[in-house]
């Protein structure tokens, strides 16, 4: 075992953590009865299949066979080491402890990417001392002009940048950043053999990441010259401007708390929402939103709440976000300003505080925003446009359980599209039934999997060996019984179980489930993960029998006749091998007469 494993520490982690909240921080979990279900992460899959036990605490794929508790699903989905993944699950947990500090972690420091990020810190320091001199001033006057008073500027560590860049990035290298750091960083440009500033002469926004490190900047003009609005620190190792949620570290804390996180369009709004009393609000800062953004949401796990402009694109972008929120299966709803076309700080300026609440408060189902969207703004021309409108619903449609509420979605749909409630639920029968097809085929690929033609004669003995397994992963008295009586699985896998769980029960006094695998997850075994896999298939099996000492010899008499069948035939094919053919199938009659005569069914 790797050092610096604390059995009792990851042992607390995994006590504290909930697997279902814990995958719920990455894949959408719905709930199925007692256990829960989703698209497995780990195969290309189409419906899910991925069952999560929170009995047990752990999860198990029944397409690809994936399996594991809260620590290893962390491992494998973000493919990161077991220490890193259980510092992850207690974090996601909420559970501090002090051990977990001492645990080195194993990460990489990478020297280029940390002198940026110290070239940064210092940047940001010096714009927000930069505002207070004398040439700041007129800066300063703009934050106050737009209202962003003190505790606004130090929250978001506001700044300006001073006219002379050169002398920037001169006291950036008098800090000891060289020249390498301050041009890796992103803010500079060549100018006569120098580097200059780009930001110069502009009100500072720096831009975080998840831990609020300062990553980049977006500098806004004083004037409305016809300058670019915003400078944007160009891309660098540590800056991917599509990666980030402007302001993501601050509402995280909040959003949680809340339950719910506004996504809006730039730093105005997110600041606008702070003053009105929402301090869970993040930016796109103008980009389409990505994938990376997308997972950044979905850890928050709240309800997002969409609010881009009321204008026709910033409606149709709301729309087309929408539909990535919810392919990717997030809760949200959208903000329809009914034709407001403010900023947020413009109503918040305007209106105030209470206003913009009420504002933001409009808040819609995204099949309603849509509808009422489409009935408003005429956006559909083309009757191909409009049956694509409805093709697009159709899922939609299909996910509501209540007949009146679908009948009357239906209704609402064809006076937009302008077509009859029967041929769009015509549509709608032919989406279903192609959803079953889809459906049947994915479980005759399961059954494809579970078939072994070659293993077809091991099958008696092999599913014996996993019922004593299911009885030595739930009891110290099964594994004690492997251990005097039958040690040693025909099977590989089963075996190398077996192994740990007879190592384990020497020093522990019961079998617990999720320490056995983590241990087996820390080890540096190269099959590790097919050993987790089939033992968590094996645990989350049910109706099982009640162990006793009856059942158990029972299982060895089974084991022990099947053994012997097979060393039979063992010796049946070393017998016949490198014959011709004429001897191999007398060889054959003889032996099979002699099974019958042993009164053996053939
Ligand atoms: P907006 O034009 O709505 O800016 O662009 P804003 O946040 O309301 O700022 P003010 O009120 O005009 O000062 C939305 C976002 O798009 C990005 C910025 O991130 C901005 O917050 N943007 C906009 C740029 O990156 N560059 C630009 O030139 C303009
Ligand atoms: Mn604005």
């Amino acid at each position: 075992m790797p050092g610096n494993y604390d059995e009792s520490l990851i042992n607390d982690v995994i006590k504290n953590a909930d697997i279902v909240s814990i995958i719920s921080s990455y894949i959408p979990v719905t709930r199925k009865g007692r256990s829960y279900t989703a698209l497995c992460p780990f195969h290309d899959d189409v419906n899910p299949s991925l069952m999560i036990s929170q009995d047990k605490q752990i999860y198990k794929c029944f397409v690809c066979g994936a399996g594991g508790n809260a620590i290893t699903f962390v491992q494998n989905y973000e493919k990161i080491p077991f220490m890193e993944a259980a510092r992850k699950v207690a974090s996601l947990s909420s559970f501090f402890d002090p051990r977990l500090e001492k645990v080195t972690a194993p990460k990489k420091v990478d020297t280029e990417k940390e002198n940026i990020y110290k070239c940064l810190e210092d940047l940001t320091l010096y714009y927000s001392v930069c505002l207070q001199s004398e040439e700041g001033e007129a800066a300063l006057k703009y934050l106050e002009g737009r209202g962003l008073d003190e505790k606004i500027q130090n929250k978001y560590r506001l700044g300006y940048a001073m006219q002379d860049g050169a002398a920037t990035c001169q006291f950036l290298s008098q800090k000891g950043h060289s020249i390498k750091s301050i041009d890796d960083s992103g803010i500079a440009s060549m100018s006569g053999g120098t580097l200059v500033d780009k930001n110069r002469g502009r009100v500072i926004f720096p831009i975080a990441d998840e831990d609020g490190r300062v990553v980049g900047y977006s500098a806004r003009s004083l004037n409305g010259g016809d300058e670019a609005k915003y400078v944007n620190t160009s891309e660098t190792q540590i800056f991917h401007k599509g990666d980030v949620l402007y302001n993501y570290h601050n509402a995280m804390g909040e959003a949680k708390l809340k339950g719910y996180v506004y996504l809006v369009e730039g730093f105005m709004d997110v600041i606008a929402l702070d003053k009105a009393g929402i301090s869970s609000a993040v930016a796109l800062m103008g980009t389409a939103l990505t994938k990376n953004q997308i997972a950044l949401l979905r850890k928050l796990n709240v309800e997002v709440r969409v609010c881009l402009d009321g204008d026709n694109p910033g409606m149709d972008a709301a729309l087309k976000l929408s539909s990535a929120l919810s392919k990717e299966g997030l809760k949200f709803r959208i903000v329809d300003v009914a034709g407001d076309t403010r900023d947020l700080d413009e109503i918040l300026a305007q209106d105030g505080a209470e206003a913009l609440i009420n504002h933001v408060n409009n808040l819609f189902e995204r099949i309603d925003f849509a509808l009422n969207y489409y009935q408003k703004s005429n956006a559909l021309k083309t009757s191909d446009e409009r049956r694509k409108l409805v093709v697009n619903f159709l899922p939609i449609l299909n996910s509501i359980k209540d007949n009146f509420e679908r009948d009357n979605y239906i209704y609402r749909l064809s006076k937009v599209v302008n077509f009859t409630t029967d041929s769009i639920n015509d549509l709608l029968k032919d989406y279903r039934k192609q959803q079953r097809d889809n459906n049947s085929q994915v479980s005759s690929d399961v059954l494809y999997k579970s078939y072994h033609p070659e293993q077809k004669y091991l099958h008696k003995l092999i599913t014996t060996e996993k019922e004593v397994l299911y009885q030595m992963l739930n009891n110290k008295d099964a594994v004690k019984f492997y251990e005097d009586n039958i040690w040693g699985f025909y099977d590989n896998i089963y075996r190398s179980i077996a192994e740990y769980l007879v190592d384990y029960y020497k020093t522990h006094d019961d079998i617990d489930f999720n320490d056995v695998l983590n241990i087996i997850a820390n080890s540096d075994l190269d099959n590790k993960q097919d050993l987790i896999n089939e033992m968590t298939g094996i645990y989350q099996e049910k109706d099982k029998p009640q162990c006793s000492p009856e059942l158990l010899s029972d299982y060895l008499n089974t084991i022990n006749e099947e053994k012997n069948k097979i060393y039979e035939k063992d010796s049946l094919s070393n017998s016949i091998s490198g014959k011709d053919e004429i001897e191999k199938s007398r060889i054959y009659n003889d032996y099979h007469k002699g099974r019958i005569k042993k009164g053996e069914k053939k």
